[in-house]
């Protein structure tokens, strides 16, 4: 074989290598009855081939081997030999068709709705769908519900069993067309030690004790993030997987249960993390499917998610549950409402401007905020809404002056992150916005993205998953996405972060 024909026969295979990578397409694995979908990935085509190469996928090394080192390689050289440039482009274009098919991929479908019934062995007084939030710094909200009337107390202490302490609150219900929820109890508990487990029991009932751990007060913390979560297989997973991940607290923007008006959803979703929630803080904001406004009949927002979700806004200030802040462990988490006034006239608007303004950088180097309908979103879903477009017109300059660290948004059922930016711009001073709307609701993923992908973003896929957090110190964070397909937790993204507090470039 002369050196030409290597020459070819290496360029070829190089080619087909490169056709196939940037063709974001997968190897089949499991069902191949689902509908087809195109995954956008990142286009580093390095990426994509470590990915399959590392990710389990050894039929797709076998694959590659086949066709392109002995089929594809001997083809070649006899074409060279024949000097059939036009043959020569023909088949090579065939084989990477057909490696195109190979590869081509089975998105992971919608799974349906769990359904969380009460359990049978609870009686109208047992505590159910327990969840607990921070308030301040030494404090926890412990929010239970019971079908017919229980005191709301909370006894604790540091042992199992024996409770030192004991603290009482209040109980609420509400109405929702023909739906009338259980009693709803709210009590603070504290002060608590930082990082700390405590065990708790609820309205006196000794057939269920409960356990939580206080954040720690100062570095490292780990931040669990998940938004849109919904109730379906593809939850359980997901929640499996942030179970696993010891995080400290939970970070959730917006969309919980998708009940969608059916009260009833919200209680399964109550009990389907209750595991998870009556262990950790969760603190939460509001999405879309927390409105549940019906015209007339039900002119209220937000109903059911105010009487269940209670967050510490009156500690931050503010004057709805909408929107808040605190702080833990030396960051100050602002949640955002995405579907509450945001102009610059607005209660929200003013009360940011006034949170931003006591911020105090030494004892929070850090800054992230939480929003739902993300500012950037290269996303085809959810393109130009106003939650969106005029939000950010509204206060992203705000959050820019004040040195915001990072933006988590949900909405969007995928994974992206961005660059840090600023006014639609590259801006190493701005914050790094990030769409975690894919907890695992039923309405299944966002697969479609604008092309060509802007070069703000630098990652983006469809795909369940969850994100986490650990802010290390006063200067560095590192930031892993998980993703959830076939229902393993494979870390997909990974992001270090250095605190703009820290950076002398950024006047913060
Ligand atoms: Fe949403």
């Amino acid at each position: 074989m002369s050196s030409s024909n290597l020459v070819l026969c290496y360029i070829m295979l190089t080619d087909s290598y490169k056709m196939s990578a940037t063709s974001n397409y997968r190897f089949v694995r499991g069902n191949t009855l689902g509908k087809k979908k195109r995954r956008n990935r990142s286009s580093n085509s390095y990426y994509w081939l470590s990915w399959h190469l590392f990710t389990c996928e050894p039929a797709f090394f076998f694959f590659t081997v086949l066709f392109l080192v002995f089929f594809d390689c001997l083809v070649l050289v006899v074409m060279a030999v024949i000097k059939g440039p036009f043959l020569v482009f023909t088949l090579a274009t065939a084989f990477a068709g057909f490696i195109g098919c190979a590869v081509s991929y089975d998105r992971p479908l919608a799974r349906k709705d769990i359904s969380m019934p009460q359990p049978k062995e609870l009686s109208p007084t047992s505590p159910q769908q327990v969840h607990i939030s921070a308030v301040g710094p030494d404090r926890m909200r412990i929010s239970w519900i019971t079908e017919s009337s229980a005191p709301a107390i909370v006894e604790y202490g540091t042992s199992p069993v024996a409770y030192s302490e004991s603290a009482t609150g209040s109980t609420s219900s509400y109405d929702y067309l023909v739906y009338k929820s259980g009693e709803i109890h709210d009590v603070v508990i504290g002060p608590l030690n930082p990082n700390t487990v405590y065990y708790y029991r609820l309205s006196s009932d000794s057939t269920r004790e409960f356990s939580l751990k206080t954040p720690p007060a100062d570095f490292p913390i780990k931040f669990a993030v998940v938004g849109d979560l919904g109730q379906t297989g593809w939850t359980n997973t997901t929640l499996a997987h942030i179970g696993q991940s010891n995080y400290d607290m939970l970070l959730l923007p917006g969309d919980l249960s998708y009940a969608d008006f059916l009260q009833p959803l919200w209680d399964s979703f109550g009990r389907l993390v209750e595991p998870l929630a009556s262990q950790r803080p969760w603190m939460v904001t509001q999405g879309n499917h927390e409105v549940e406004k019906i015209p007339i009949v039900h002119s209220t927002p937000f109903t059911a998610y105010n009487a269940r979700w209670h967050m510490p806004f009156e500690e931050s200030g503010s004057n709805s549950n909408l929107y808040y802040s605190f702080d833990v462990s030396g960051v100050h988490v602002i949640m955002l409402g995405s579907y509450t006034d945001f102009d610059p006239d607005s209660d929200q608007f003013k009360w940011l401007q006034a949170d931003l303004r006591k911020i105090d950088r030494r004892k929070t180097p850090w800054i992230v905020a939480i929003i739902h309908a993300p500012w950037y979103n290269s996303n085809s879903a959810h393109q130009g809404e106003p939650e969106s477009d005029l939000m950010k017109e509204s206060m992203e300059g705000l959050l820019y002056k004040a040195g915001v660290d990072i933006v988590f948004a949900g909405h969007v059922h995928a994974y992206e992150r961005f660059t840090r930016v600023y006014n639609r711009k590259a801006d190493d001073c701005g914050p790094v916005h990030i769409t975690i709307g894919d907890g695992g609701n039923r309405e299944g993923l966002a697969s479609e993205y604008m092309d060509p992908m802007p070069e703000i973003s630098m990652f983006r896929e469809a795909s369940f998953g969850h994100g986490q957090l650990e802010v290390l110190n006063a200067t560095h964070a590192v930031w892993k996405w998980h993703r959830n397909d076939d229902d393993v937790s494979v870390v997909a993204d990974t992001f270090w972060f250095r605190s703009l507090s820290s950076d002398p470039a950024c006047k913060v």
